[in-house]
């Protein structure tokens, strides 16, 4: 594998992204031998780095310091760096004054955070078409699984039906996704959010399929928290955000105990400690932050708010479009979907071919064409079955899997041209 830039020139994109992102000019080598420029179809999994990003964290680089703990000029520097972010993400995500932005490791670690966070006797209701990360924290909760819904109006009265018998003075959660992971659909999240409130549930919305391609306003949406990732918003520093409501958070034991969360500590007489607990963000964010990755998250929403998310859309409705299009005459090929195939989506697309196993589809576009997508069961198993009608072993990605393209904002219009080529001569 190389970068090569004089392959990048030869085989420039026919269509620029409308934002530049790195590893346009990396070359794989090819089965057959030689080498292509590396079409990189998985963007769900992980989008490569927007150019910006990465020149921003090498700006910064040289200035790097420790965080909320250091008077030098460098610290201060970090220190300002990190809340900036904060702030940053806080308008990103337009959230309400009061709401708090707490820096996570990613979507999986913001939606275990608050699971932990849960108050006593507090039940979750959650569809079984999430992702297993909004699916499984919530070990020490009540948990009600619901069926997958066929629509928009059927996932309003499932969740409306679940939430009519309980006490609507017990805490409840909804964890709900904001764009699936497998099909890419757009979930009716405003109209869930009301339902929960109507019953005196809160809500969490996993928005990392959403936040990379559509605006999130939690004022809007009237969610209660947010969660997403920053390797899937283009800023792979390994960190990922939880925003919003702190009074469940405030009560709560910190998700890790250690310094920068704990106001005092002392020795007592008989060799306990006492500890007084921050409230706030730094209740939850003890240890050395990673403003590396905070920087990231924030140049990257500066990033995609400069861009604006109704272009971004309109094109990447495009290369739906040019996919969708491109394979209607396949047979072999089916596209896996919830709620239709006019349902509103962001750029993932799943989908069987007939006569072939997912990982060998999966395996003969990279060796073939330089295409990289995902197989198997995306990490929503049940999804995934209910999609394909399939019976059989959890994990059996072989059998049961299924093959993802997905794509957004750095994507050339090449990439998409490529793999809808690739899939015909395949099949
Ligand atoms: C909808 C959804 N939620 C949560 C996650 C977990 O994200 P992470 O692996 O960054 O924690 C993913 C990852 O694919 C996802 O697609």
């Amino acid at each position: 594998m190389s970068v090569s830039t004089a392959t990048a020139t030869a085989a420039a994109p026919s269509v620029r992204a409308p934002l530049p992102v790195l590893g346009l000019d990396v070359t794989v080598p090819l089965a057959s031998g030689g080498e292509v420029t590396y079409a990189a179809l998985d963007y769900a999994a992980s989008a490569p780095a927007l150019q910006r990003v990465w020149d921003d964290v090498a700006a910064y680089a040289p200035y790097y310091g420790s965080v909320h703990r250091g008077a030098g000029y460098l610290s201060q520097l970090s220190t300002d760096l990190f809340e900036n972010a904060r702030r940053t993400v806080a308008e990103f995500l337009d959230c309400r004054t009061g709401d708090q932005v707490l820096f996570t490791r990613s979507t999986t670690d913001s939606l275990n955070l608050l699971a932990t966070a849960l108050p006593d006797g507090c039940e979750v209701f959650v569809f079984e078409t999430e992702h297993h990360a909004s699916l499984l924290p919530w070990r020490n909760a009540r948990v009600t699984f619901l069926d997958a819904p066929r629509s928009h109006r059927a996932a309003v009265d499932t969740l409306e039906r679940a939430l009519a018998g309980r006490d609507p003075h017990g805490p409840a959660l909804v964890c709900v996704t904001g764009a699936s992971n497998v099909t890419g659909e757009l979930w009716p999240v405003r109209e869930l959010a009301a339902v929960a409130h109507a019953h005196g549930a809160r809500i969490v919305l996993d928005a990392a399929q959403l936040a990379p391609h559509h605006p999130v306003s939690v004022r809007e949406l009237d969610v209660d928290w947010v969660a997403f990732s920053g390797h899937k918003l283009y800023a792979p520093f390994g960190s990922g955000v939880l925003a919003g409501r702190t009074d469940w958070l405030d009560e709560a034991e910190p998700y890790l105990a250690g310094g920068g969360a704990s106001r005092r500590v002392a020795r007592r007489q008989d060799g306990g400690v006492d500890v007084e607990w921050h409230e706030g963000v730094a209740r939850h964010e003890a240890g050395s932050p990673n403003v590396i990755g905070a920087h990231a998250i924030a140049s990257a929403c500066k990033a995609l708010g400069s861009a604006g998310f109704d272009a971004l859309r309109a094109r990447e409705e495009r290369l739906i479009r040019v996919v969708r299009e491109g394979l209607a005459d396949v047979p072999e090929v089916r596209f896996l979907s919830l709620f239709g195939d006019d349902a509103a989506r962001v750029g993932v697309l799943s989908f069987v071919v007939e006569g072939w196993k997912s990982p060998s589809f999966a395996a003969a576009l990279s060796g073939s064409y330089g295409i990289g997508v995902r197989d198997g069961l995306f990490c929503a198993h049940p999804l995934v079955r209910v999609l394909t009608g399939a019976e059989g072993e959890c994990g059996s990605a072989d059998s049961l899997g299924a093959i993802r393209v997905s794509f957004g904002a750095g994507t050339p219009d090449e990439h998409v041209e490529r793999f809808v080529r690739a899939v015909r001569e395949l099949v």
